[in-house]
């Protein structure tokens, strides 16, 4: 659909074309049809280049880009020096024009300098082409975001909520903000948690998500409520995942699953040509278990093909052990018969750590199948593999046999392995997720593990099932639950939720949370809902997953103006960090040394 974006340019000047205060241009606004007018230009020495005894070359960057300057006798201008020029725009002369850079068929001559500020050198060059150590530039943050990439990144951000908050507005939504010192939020991961001094030896925790809020607000007959919400999760750190972010969070009144996936998708929408030009079309919708079956995720990654293909028809009478098992599914790889042996006993080892008990491959080649296990399989099951996965001369096939779900999971991971493409390749594949079930799996207490969070609508078509002792009837429950995926990565879920006391307790009961639990953990939730409680539902999206994928980045960090780095550590303030004997007197705190 969509090319990735210059981060830079116009995003860079929005809203800036007014009060330009010490400055009559912006660095990198300069053009050839600037020529001849003074100008006052402010910004960061990014190079200087002597040329001649007195003449030198200063680039000087603001958050817009680089302009060239040519200033006489400027030897105390410094990297980094922060400065006013004010001069002349003019043509550089014929051949010295820079088609790298916007501005570099101009320069600023006849310049005069004022130093507004001075800078020690810096611990590593503003040059996003220079590898610099993920430490040292969260350290000195600020520099980092100096470079053209950072202030894209932040600016595309800024774009999208802007875009994200007109939108919801427009639908009818209110923004309302919901407490960070609360009790626990039920969302599974690890709570932040906030020692109160005046109730010392009790904790806030801090939100995971809105959620009970939202859910409150809608009893208070708020309809709509949405958020630009900080969301706090105690979980390890990955490319997706920060200890704070920031979602896109909604709920709404009296709307079904199909009102909230089109709200979503107007936001989504807005979002997407606030940052890129075009409009995403409408978004497709498929069932878990359609995801799951042909991409073997619950975010399938639709950019590109390698389905998984059943094939346990073609085994039902196999005389192959490893193949006797309730589902057998095959990848086939175009052309990836010429793999080397290396490559494939990698593959194998993985497919063995992500859980399989093996992995049987196959090179179709002229003469047939060459497999170390084609020995095991009759002429009717290889020509019927053949047949179902529509391999021909010189293709792959992986196989994996086990249950239903490690089958898909595992081949599902290969297929990301041998196919998944840049961040920066396919367009932007938006995929509803839909009928997600109700209970991911039954726990080693006997209780079925909610999917989602436990106020959760069951299908109306599966409520009967709530009453089965069976766990193969619970496990076939589907919910009212969704997701949004985009390129691969989970970008939002949400859900209609129970808004009959009677249903959230026969869930809290299958769930093994006792009544007592359940009043002690969410009874101002169950409390609020006997006093009158709309049908709602609502959804959340990660901003800063949406805002990477936007901006082409491959981990959210990059939009996020200060991060943890992967152990959760600030190295420019040095959080998390001690707290004084004073501080912690004061909480009802004592600190127990490290557990060895
Ligand atoms: P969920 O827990 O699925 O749903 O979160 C919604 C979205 O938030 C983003 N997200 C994260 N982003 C960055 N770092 C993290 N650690 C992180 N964790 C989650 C993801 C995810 O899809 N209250 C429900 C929504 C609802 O039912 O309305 C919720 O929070 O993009
Ligand atoms: P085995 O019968 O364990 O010697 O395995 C024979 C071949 O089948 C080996 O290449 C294994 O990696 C593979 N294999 C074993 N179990 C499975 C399975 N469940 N799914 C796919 N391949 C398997």
């Amino acid at each position: 659909m969509t090319e990735p974006t210059t981060v830079h340019g116009d995003v860079a000047r929005q809203g800036g074309a007014s009060a330009r205060g010490m400055r009559s241009d912006y660095c990198g606004d300069l053009r050839t049809a600037d020529e001849g007018r003074q100008v006052q230009v402010c910004g960061w020495v990014a190079r200087r280049r002597e040329h001649g005894e007195h003449l030198a070359f200063i680039d000087l960057r603001d958050h817009t880009g680089l302009i060239q300057c040519v200033v006489d006798g400027a030897h105390e201008l410094r990297s980094e020096f922060v400065v006013r020029v004010t001069g002349t725009v003019r043509r550089r002369p014929d051949g010295t024009a820079n088609s790298e850079l916007p501005t570099g068929e101009v320069e600023v001559g006849d310049c005069t300098v004022e130093v507004l500020s001075g800078s020690d050198p810096v611990p590593f060059p503003i040059d996003e082409r220079v590898e610099v150590d993920e430490t040292l530039r969260l350290r000195h943050r600020y520099l980092d975001l100096r470079a053209a990439r950072l202030q894209g990144n932040l600016r595309i951000r800024a774009s999208v909520n802007a875009a994200l908050r007109a939108a919801m507005t427009d639908q009818g939504f209110v923004e309302i903000e919901t407490p960070l010192l609360i009790a626990s939020t039920p969302e599974g991961a690890r709570d932040f948690v906030v020692p109160s001094r005046l109730s010392p030896g009790e904790f806030y925790a801090l939100p995971q998500s809105p959620q009970l809020f939202k859910q409150l607000c809608m009893v208070g007959s708020v309809d709509r409520y949405y958020q630009i919400a900080r969301c706090l999760r105690d979980e390890d750190l990955r490319a997706d995942r920060q200890f704070e972010f920031s979602q896109l969070d909604l709920e709404a009144s009296f709307v079904t699953q199909a009102d909230i996936l089109e709200m979503v998708g107007v936001a989504i929408g807005a979002a997407v040509s606030a940052v890129r030009n075009v409009e995403p079309g409408p978004i497709p919708h498929m069932t878990w278990r359609e995801a799951m079956d042909r991409f073997g995720s619950d975010k399938p990654d639709v950019r590109f093909g390698l389905e998984l293909v059943d094939v346990t028809a073609v085994f039902s009478s196999t005389e192959f052990n490893a193949f006797r098992a309730p589902s057998v599914k095959a990848i086939c790889v175009p052309g990836g018969a010429d793999t080397t042996r290396s490559r494939l006993d990698d593959l194998t080892d993985r497919a063995k750590r992500w859980g399989a008990k093996g992995l049987v491959w196959m090179r179709v080649e002229e003469d047939g199948i060459n497999s170390p296990v084609s020995k095991f399989l009759s002429a009717e099951e290889l020509t019927g593999l053949r047949e179902a996965t529509g391999a021909s001369t010189g293709d792959l096939l992986l196989l994996v046999a086990d249950e239903w779900r490690a089958t898909c999971h595992v081949l599902g991971l290969l297929r990301l392995e041998l196919g998944r493409p840049g961040v920066n390749e396919g367009g932007l594949q938006f995929l509803w997720v839909i009928d997600f079930p109700l209970f991911e799996a039954i726990g080693d207490d006997g209780s079925p593990v909610p999917a989602h969070h436990p106020f959760t609508m069951p299908h109306a078509d599966d409520l009967h099932l709530l009453d089965s002792t069976e766990p193969t009837d619970l496990l076939a429950m589907r919910s009212q639950a969704y997701d949004l995926v985009l390129n691969g990565w989970e970008l939002g879920s949400g859900s209609v939720r129970i808004h009959d006391p009677a249903v959230q307790r026969r869930i809290f009961g299958l769930l093994g949370i006792s009544s007592d639990e359940a009043q002690k953990r969410f009874g101002f939730l169950l409390d609020a809902f006997r006093f009158g409680a709309p049908p709602h539902a609502g959804f959340a999206f990660g901003i800063d997953r949406l805002v990477a994928l936007l901006a082409g980045e491959e981990n959210i960090r990059e939009v996020i103006a200060f991060p943890k780095t992967q152990s959760g550590g600030d190295p420019l303030t040095g959080a998390p960090g001690a707290l004084d004997a004073g501080q912690l007197d004061e909480l009802g705190l004592r600190v127990l040394p490290p557990a060895t």
